[in-house]
């Protein structure tokens, strides 16, 4: 049976309007993409200032890592909330694989 695996993301938005959010969460499963593959990702960052944004995306292509395994880049703009938006764009964690996704 083929294995799938997924990325834990954790980082933090841009400080504008005078906060700033936090967003993690996994992944999706690969997508295969050319000869490498990329993740879909969606969720709603934590309350900060008393309001949230939401947030989704693709990933980039698998970016080998030195020590094994491979992560992924992702970056974007959170959607509009109380007339501002914030951005983002860090690295996932390496693969994660577990008979429980
Ligand atoms: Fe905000
Ligand atoms: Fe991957």
């Amino acid at each position: 049976m083929k294995s799938h695996h997924v990325h834990d993301y954790c980082t933090e938005t841009t400080f504008d309007q005078g906060h700033s959010h936090r967003m993690y969460g996994a992944t999706g499963y690969e997508i295969p993409f050319g000869n490498s593959h990329v993740h879909s990702y969606y969720g709603v960052t934590t309350v900060n200032n008393a309001h949230i944004h939401h947030y989704s995306g693709i990933t980039g292509p698998a970016i080998p890592l030195a020590e094994g395994g491979h992560t992924h880049e992702y970056q974007g703009p959170t959607t509009v909330d109380l007339g501002h938006r914030h951005y983002f764009k860090s690295l996932t964690s390496a693969e994660r694989y577990s008979r429980f996704l």
